[in-house]
C-alpha cells in the first residue's frame, strides 16, 4: 500500500514521538532547570527527518523498527544540541529555532550551553544502554563508534569549526567538504544506523553513498530556503547568511546556481537509492528534501 507523503513523514514522526518518552532523561533534581532546558529545544517540534530516515532505511532493508527508537533518540538528541549551540551569540547568534526564543533567549548561556552538553552526554548513555540487554552487543559498539565519528571533529563539529573559520577559502571544494562534515556527516549514520544496530553489512555502501549526496542536498536546500522562504515559515530566522557572510551554494553561487547544484545532487542522490531494495520511500524523501519548503 503507498501512502502520501506527508502522511508517511506524519507516521513515522509520531511514532518515533511516542516512543522516545520511554528514554528521555526524568528527573534530577538539584539540575532540573537543565532538563528542562534540554526538553524546550528537543520537544520543540522539529521536522525529525534523521530518525525518519533511518526509520525508513530499516524498513527498506526489513530490519526490526523497535530496535533502533534507543539510537534514533540518540542521532535526534544530538541534532538538538548541535542547534543549540549553533544558535548562541557566540555562534550564528540566532534568536529563534523550531518557532520559538532560541535556548540561550530564555535559558541563558550558561545553562543552554549545559544542555547542549547534557544531551550529547545523554545520547550516548541511552545508545549504549537501550534496548535493554545484559550485555553491550556488537552492533551497539559499533553504532556508538559511528556516531561519535559522525557528531564529533571529523564529522559535525569539524564542519561547524569550517562554518565559523573567518579565514576560510570561498570555493566550491572547500564548501562541499563543509556541508558534507556539518550536516551530512549525521545524515550519513541516520541511514546506515539499521544496519550498523544488526550488525549486516549487505547494502552499506550502497546506503552510505545515497546517504551521503542526500546530506549535501539537504543543507543545500538550507541555503536555498534562508533566501526564498520566510522566517515564520521556517520557525528560524531567515536571510542571515548572506548577513553573517557565510559560505553557502547562494553566496558562492547565486540563487539560481545552488538550484542547479541542487538538482544535481537530486538526480545523484535517487540514482544511488535505486540501488537499494525496496526503495520507494528511499526515493521520495530525496524528492522531499529537494522540494521541501522549510
Ligand atoms: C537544521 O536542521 C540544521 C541543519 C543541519 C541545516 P533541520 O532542518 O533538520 O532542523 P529541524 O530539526 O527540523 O528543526
Ligand atoms: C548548522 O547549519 C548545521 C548544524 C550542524 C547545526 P546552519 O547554521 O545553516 O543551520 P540553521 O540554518 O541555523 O538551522
Ligand atoms: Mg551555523
Ligand atoms: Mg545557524
Ligand atoms: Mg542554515
Amino acid at each position: 500500500m503507498t501512502i502520501s507523503l506527508s502522511d508517511y513523514l506524519k507516521q513515522k514522526r509520531e511514532f518515533f514521538e511516542r516512543k522516545v518518552r520511554d528514554y528521555f532523561p526524568s528527573t534530577f533534581k538539584e539540575a532540573e532547570i537543565v532538563l528542562k532546558a534540554m526538553e524546550y529545544s528537543f520537544f520543540a517540534g522539529g521536522k525529525r527527518f534523521r530518525p525518519i530516515l533511518a526509520l525508513t532505511a530499516c524498513e527498506a532493508l526489513g530490519f526490526n523498527s523497535e530496535d533502533i527508537i534507543p539510537a534514533c533518540l540518540a542521532i535526534e538528541m544530538i541534532h538538538s544540541y548541535s542547534l543549540i549551540h549553533d544558535d548562541l551569540p557566540a555562534m550564528d547568534n540566532d534568536d529563534f529555532r523550531r518557532g520559538k526564543p532560541s535556548n540561550h533567549k530564555v535559558f541563558g548561556e550558561g545553562t543552554a550551553i549545559l544542555a547542549g552538553d547534557a544531551l550529547l552526554t545523554e545520547a550516548f548513555y541511552i545508545a549504549s544502554r537501550y534496548p535493554e540487554k545484559k550485555e553491550l552487543t556488537e552492533g551497539k559498539l559499533k553504532f556508538v563508534t559511528q556516531l561519535s565519528d559522525s557528531a564529533g571533529i571529523r564529522g559535525m563539529v569539524g564542519g561547524q569549526v569550517m562554518d565559523i573559520d573567518e579565514n576560510k577559502p570561498f570555493n566550491e571544494q572547500f564548501l562541499e567538504k563543509l556541508h558534507m562534515a556539518k550536516t551530512g556527516a549525521m545524515i550519513k549514520v541516520s541511514a546506515l544506523t539499521p544496519l550498523i544496530i544488526h550488525n549486516d553489512y549487505r547494502f552499506y555502501s550502497d546506503v552510505k553513498s545515497y546517504a551521503l549526496n542526500l546530506g549535501l542536498l539537504f543543507q543545500i536546500t538550507d541555503d536555498i530556503l534562508d533566501i526564498e522562504s520566510s522566517s515564520e515559515k521556517l520557525g528560524k530566522t531567515a536571510g542571515k547568511d548572506i548577513e553573517q557572510h557565510k559560505l553557502t551554494f547562494v553566496t558562492l553561487f547565486g540563487i539560481q546556481g545552488a538550484k542547479n547544484k541542487a538538482k544535481n545532487v537530486f538526480e545523484e542522490t535517487v540514482k544511488c537509492a535505486k540501488k537499494i531494495p525496496n526503495n520507494k520511500y528511499l526515493v521520495k524523501l530525496a524528492e522531499y528534501i529537494f522540494s521541501r519548503d522549510k
